[in-house]
């Protein structure tokens, strides 16, 4: 791990002996830690001990049940707690970490949150940003959000949430990157450098904690908590590369999950947790549970009651209890019996008690909880900045016909219509903080837009109808100023809250009375925008079909009025990329680009004869993975090779030459995937390798290079070892997973 006074010596030496010399560094600093560490230990109790390894929500917010068992301020003050989430703010850590230091041992508390998107500054929901397939903006933004976390006195973030999530019924889908594993290492490894900073000696840094370790993405049914029965080999091979990009960015903490994997709970994993983690992959930071999910063993059928729990938590590598008490009421109990051994209470303690030396809380058990930091971070204009550049580039632009975006000079009456217009804690979405001035922090639809447009344009509101109810008495006013209007602007999707954790649902289809206004809109003939805001991808089939253009706009954050405003008014030219393919109907779930071919596979969409395919339903998703329009048109060119076979050691150049042939600027990503055609496992028809950000100018023509090398080739075979294997590869490039030039190389 990084500590920020090591940069500051190591600037001052030469090149040559830099890198040892950090090196020495690094160890020495270690080192000390570690014999901090081992002369605390040294002196601590059992209970205090095992207090270290308890961590309790602050009772004014909460994400789950809170036992209530006495005076948890008292515990404090007994050494009993190591860690609290849900307590922010100078004040209240403050207040909280002074009764720690009345503890015997003054070992000071560590403070976790739930910092998904933002901390004051609300950022896009992760799914937002991840369309933006931007890692070093996503770094910014996590940079930004660690910043005012810590200043609220947090050190610790629970996120990033990495799970690759192929099914869109699942709420938490929104918390992370996406169905792909490739895009979603990128992203998991920008996180945690956002959100660590320059390394944890660094007062405005979080330390990250990567989760839900592991396969909780995969939740059968995409009902949440629910079992996951998945391969090794898909495991592997799709969902465990994130949390290792994670490991090897230097991620502070893992937290593992509360699913089952393949019968066993996540929370008592030994292989996830002692083999691969702390094994194979040396991870060396904390582990903590999920919320309760040490005591929810026993609801799985895996541990016989609490007690076993404890132990069966521990023994298999999870260090620290978020809020079930199973360790606090067991571990002692089990130590005596000798069920769980000391070294593996002491193993726990140290990883604790090492991450507060390395915050630097030893030295200063406040220095995170300074007023005037607070003061500086609250509303920071700098902040909004990067919210707003975050924010632009996670729409995406789905349809636009007649080129009816952006608005043009004869748009002078806009009927701005739906139960999102105005509205301010739906568009902070779920996973945002709760803070008294909402108001404050967010820019509206309306006020964005109206800012934009000025007096030139007539804008006109009506709710037209709630978001998710069976009342239509709002229709009337909605389609009279529609009628009046030359361009009816829809702002339709989902409520904060019916995405995120436990909200998984059935039905996708735009909630409540929505698409009937929709249908009654487009009755009216005039050009209609649609504007959707929600947590995860949802099913807009029919209505996409009687509207010119849509624009699929998440939940943005604090600017999403202004961000809106900048692509409706064309002053940014969209360039978000769908990062989850986007289903046609509920019965195509789950849907992901990165599928088998199967011995049937459908000749087209519309084959069903005796292939794998739907009777009643097309066989592609409505928008594929990797799609997304700009107001310009791009042309590729064809892929040319260097050499078309290629040996171990050896990389192969595909260039492709772009041209931006339409009539604006803009951005376009550049995506390549590859198909390994024959190998000794079935391998996906295609997978995302590498992609390129371009921009190009009206007119302008670039050529890019990929070059290719045997790592992109490589899977985890039978065997699970991570190998490439000689044969024919089809190698695609393209706009999305679907429109792609193709050609063929081998590997020799
Ligand atoms: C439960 C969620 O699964 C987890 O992601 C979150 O970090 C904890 N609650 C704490 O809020």
């Amino acid at each position: 791990m990084k500590l920020l006074s090591i940069s500051k010596i190591c600037l001052k030496v030469t090149s040559v002996t830099f890198f040892c010399f950090c090196a020495f560094i690094v160890e020495a600093q270690q080192k000390s830690i570690q014999q901090k560490v081992d002369s605390v230990l040294k002196l601590m109790t059992l209970d205090e001990k095992i207090g270290q390894l308890n961590q309790y929500s602050g009772d004014w917010d909460f994400t789950g049940p809170i036992t209530a068992d006495g005076d948890k301020q008292q515990q404090i003050m007994d050494g009993l707690v190591g860690s609290m989430l849900n307590v922010t703010g100078v004040e209240h850590t403050r207040m909280l970490q002074s009764l720690a230091m009345k503890s015997r041992l003054r070992i000071p508390l560590l403070f976790g949150q739930d910092v998904i998107h933002g901390f004051r500054t609300t950022f896009p929901i992760p799914l937002a940003q991840s369309a933006s397939w931007n890692p070093e903006l996503i770094e910014k933004a996590e940079r930004v959000a660690g910043t005012e976390a810590s200043a609220y006195g947090v050190h610790w973030t629970f996120s990033p949430m990495v799970d690759i999530a192929r099914d869109p019924r699942w709420g938490r889908v929104m918390e992370g990157a996406g169905e792909d594993t490739y895009l979603g290492s990128l992203i998991a490894a920008a996180r945690v450098k956002g959100f660590q900073g320059k390394g944890y000696g660094d007062t405005a840094a979080v330390m990250a904690c990567v989760k839900h370790f592991a396969g909780y993405g995969a939740a059968i049914g995409g009902r949440d908590y629910n079992s996951v029965d998945m391969s090794l080999h898909n495991l592997w091979e799709f969902y465990l590369p994130p949390f290792k990009a994670a490991v090897d960015a230097g991620v502070g903490s893992v937290m593992n999950s509360f699913n089952d994997l393949n019968g066993i709970p996540a929370t008592g994993n030994r292989y996830l947790m002692r083999e691969v983690l702390k094994g194979k992959w040396n991870f060396k930071g904390i582990v903590v549970s999920d919320w309760g999910s040490v005591g929810e063993m026993v609801n799985h059928g895996y541990a016989a009651n609490q007690r076993d729990a404890a132990k069966i938590a521990i023994n298999a590598g999870c260090d620290m209890d978020m809020e079930s008490r199973c360790y606090k009421n067991h571990l002692k109990d089990l130590l005596r019996t000798g069920e769980v051994k000391l070294s593996t209470i002491d193993a726990a303690v140290k990883t604790v008690l090492k991450t507060k030396f390395e915050l630097g809380l030893f030295d200063d058990p406040f220095r995170f909880c300074k007023a005037s930091r607070q003061d500086n971070q609250t509303h920071h204009p700098e902040n909004r900045k990067v919210a707003f550049e975050m924010a632009e580039k996670s729409i995406v632009l789905l349809k636009n016909e007649n080129q009816v975006l952006p608005f043009n000079k004869k748009m002078k009456k806009i009927a701005f219509i739906g139960p999102f217009v105005k509205s301010v804690r739906d568009h902070l979405g779920f996973w945002s903080m709760e803070w008294p001035d909402d108001t404050a922090t967010i820019v509206t639809l309306w006020d964005g837009l109206k800012n934009a447009l000025g007096k030139d344009v007539e804008l006109k509101y009506a709710k037209g109808c709630n978001v998710n109810d069976q009342d239509s008495s709002g229709f009337a006013e909605a389609l009279q100023i529609a009628a009046d209007a030359d361009l009816v602007l829809l702002s339709m999707g989902e409520a904060r809250d019916m995405s995120g954790e436990a909200k998984s649902r059935s039905q996708l289809h735009l909630p409540g009375v929505q698409e009937s206004l929709i249908h009654a809109m487009h009755q009216l003939g005039k050009p209609v925008v649609l504007l959707i805001h929600a947590g995860r991808p949802l099913i807009f089939d029919q209505p996409a079909s009687q509207v010119e253009a849509i624009l699929y706009a998440w939940w943005l954050g604090s600017e999403a009025g202004n961000a809106l405003a900048a692509v409706l008014t064309g002053k940014y030219n969209p360039s978000g990329k769908l990062t989850m393919s986007f289903p046609r109907t509920e019965g195509q779930i789950p849907i992901y680009y990165n599928h088998l071919n199967t011995g049937r596979p459908a000749s087209s969409a519309t084959d069903v004869n005796y292939v794998s395919a739907y009777t009643d339903l097309l066989n592609t998703p409505r928008y594929p993975f990797g799609f997304g329009l700009s107001y310009t048109d791009f042309s590729y060119g064809d892929i040319l090779l260097d050499k078309t076979s290629f040996h171990s050691g050896e990389t192969i150049k595909a260039s492709i030459t772009i041209t931006n042939t339409g009539d604006y600027d803009g951005e376009e990503t550049v995506q390549l995937y590859l198909r390994d055609i024959t190998a000794s496992l079935a391998r996906p028809v295609k997978e995302l390798k590498d992609f390129k950000k371009i921009f190009l100018k009206k007119g302008e023509s670039r050529t890019l290079v990929f070059n290719l090398n045997v790592e992109k080739l490589k899977f985890y075979n039978e065997r699970l070892e991570y190998k490439a294997e000689p044969g024919a590869f089809e190698l695609m490039i393209g706009p999305d997973s679907e429109t792609l030039k193709k050609v063929n190389i081998q590997y020799n």
